[in-house]
């Protein structure tokens, strides 16, 4: 099977005096968004995934058009009324599934991600029946050492190399929970972001995470603070709190650098 990914960039223009026409043809430019801006316009992009076999002839699962146009004729009018209205993203999203996964038959719809902000998104997949994922990225400051105190001096520098200066060296960390929730009730953006600052912020930002961290100090039973480390110690200090804000923390991402991630989720 194969999964094809689109994404639609949507502009909303929520102070024009009318909403946006079906046929609007005010906008050139899918690259950077349509229709074209007007004002303080918004600016949204749609993922959509796309799941099944490709035609044997073509080559193509669908035809990218069929998507564009399932985005912009059946998704962004109702983002535009939301924006007017003061709607929800989560249940903008759960609204639109339906007839997104209609305009998109024969081919099968498998997700669709609305990303508010290049930080902050929400997705729901058909799989995962009622339930929406969200996910927004923080970012914190640390130092770290990796280093396993079992291993020789020479074996440490041969695993982990400039990783294992004594002294330590210094990562733009940034991390991404995906909690999910019903999208009728979703959690509130400021209560996360709160959870994740008073949980995960606090503790590790401007920190030697060896020396400053239980989590990742060796003599108080901490673990060696390697990415996937990170990930999973964060997960698991975020997931009772965000429980107690009646969502389920579903995974972590860790990135160390924009090319090294670690996502941890705890096997079902
Ligand atoms: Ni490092």
């Amino acid at each position: 099977m194969h999964t094809l990914r689109r994404t639609v960039r949507l502009v909303v223009n929520p102070a024009a005096t009318t909403p946006t026409p079906p046929n609007e043809t005010r906008g050139r430019n899918g690259y950077a968004g349509k229709p074209a801006m007007t004002g303080l316009g918004a600016f949204y992009e749609l993922e959509v995934a796309c799941r099944g076999e490709p035609d044997a002839a073509t080559g193509y699962l669908i035809d990218i058009k069929v998507i564009d146009n399932a985005a912009r004729g059946v998704v962004a009018p109702r983002i535009e009324a939301g924006a007017r209205t003061g709607g929800d993203p989560a249940a903008i999203l759960a609204g639109a599934m339906g007839p997104l996964a209609a305009a998109l038959r024969p081919v099968e719809l498998d997700s669709a991600r609305l990303r508010l902000s290049p930080y902050y998104a929400v997705e729901m997949s058909t799989d995962n029946g009622q339930r929406v994922l969200i996910r927004q990225r923080f970012d914190f400051a640390a130092a770290h050492r990796l280093h396993v105190e079992t291993l020789s001096d020479d074996e440490n520098r041969r695993l982990f190399g400039k990783c294992n200066n004594p002294s330590g060296h210094g990562h733009n960390y940034q991390i991404e929970p995906c909690v999910e929730c019903d999208p009728a009730d979703p959690i509130d953006l400021a209560q996360l972001e709160a959870i994740v600052e008073e949980v995960v912020i606090e503790r590790f930002d401007h920190k030697h995470l060896n020396i400053d961290t239980d989590e990742f100090n060796t003599e108080k039973g901490g673990v060696n603070p390697s990415v996937e480390n990170i990930a999973r110690v964060s997960h698991e200090l975020l997931s009772g709190p965000v429980a107690s804000a009646g969502a389920r923390l579903v995974s972590t991402t860790v990135w160390e650098t924009d090319r090294t991630a670690a996502t941890y989720a705890p096997r079902p």
